[in-house]
């Protein structure tokens, strides 16, 4: 658990030499776009989302970042047309059936968050072999938010922490924010140090709300099947020029 008390926890240690950003976490948006500015399917985008993808993680991994969450799929993204949703849903099964080794090999512990009970059943099975498999490695945790919605998850945590409570005869309330966060899905990650959304919407599309109280928000307009390296680098460079001051006031030297 966190080093810091309660009210200090999102500080990091003065002495605290790396620069970060510790976790990165990404909406990865603009394949349609991409796609449909080719005259290409939106599919077509989508499969080059996941070279794209498979960029940023190696990135992510020589960079020495600790944790990257990419958002690939939302609770709200079961509104799209079922071929579309029936493609990425393939796709993220492809990407973990013949990522997974390579991933494995270079040390990268796969996590996910969502909503698992509305996970189709294969696909759950498939990234929680992948969480069993890989569960002791030590360089970047790769989380996937798959079937993810901010506003799901803060329901389900409090469904679920109340359900604890009443099964152990304690008293359900009050309930304080370290209560509500040890049951969200992201309870032993730390929150996003950076946070980028490709394709140059601005918002947050219901991803991690709670976890982004304090993220920087870096937003480009790079479509994200053509995000890469330079592109990573190029937020983590704005991210590095920012004065992160969570509520406080910076230490003046007088
Ligand atoms: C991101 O690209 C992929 C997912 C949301 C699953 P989009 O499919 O949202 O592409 P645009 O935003 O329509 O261009
Ligand atoms: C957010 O992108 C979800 C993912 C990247 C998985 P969307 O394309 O679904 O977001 P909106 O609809 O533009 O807000
Ligand atoms: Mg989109």
């Amino acid at each position: 658990m966190s080093p810091y008390p309660e009210p200090l926890r999102q500080l990091p240690a003065a002495s605290d030499p790396a620069p970060g950003p510790h976790h990165v976490a990404i909406i990865m948006d603009g394949n349609g776009r991409w796609a449909q500015a080719r005259g290409w399917p939106r599919t077509e985008g989508h499969r080059r989302g996941v070279e794209a993808l498979r960029r940023t993680v190696r990135a992510a991994s020589d960079l020495g970042i600790g944790y990257l969450t990419i958002f690939s799929f939302s609770t709200e993204n079961w509104r799209r047309p079922p071929t579309e949703v029936s493609f990425l849903l393939g796709l993220l099964k492809r990407f973990v059936q013949n990522d997974l080794a390579e991933l494995h090999a270079s040390n990268v512990r796969v996590r996910m968050i969502g909503d698992r009970d509305g996970t189709p059943p294969d696909i759950r099975e498939l990234i929680e072999q992948a969480e069993h498999l890989t569960r002791d490695n030590t360089a970047l945790t790769l989380v996937i938010a798959f079937n993810y919605g901010a506003r799901d998850e803060i329901v389900r945590a409090t469904n679920r922490l109340l359900a604890a409570r009443a099964a152990a005869g304690v008293a359900p309330l009050p309930i304080s924010e370290a209560d509500l966060a040890a049951y969200l899905d992201t309870a032993d990650i730390p929150d996003p140090d950076l946070l980028i959304r490709t394709s140059g919407e601005l918002r947050l599309s219901n991803f991690l709300m709670w976890q982004a109280a304090y993220s920087e928000l870096v937003f480009t307009p790079v479509l994200w099947p053509d995000f890469d390296r330079a592109a990573l680098e190029a937020a983590i460079h704005e991210y590095r020029g920012r004065d992160r001051r969570f509520g406080a006031v910076k230490q003046q030297a007088v």
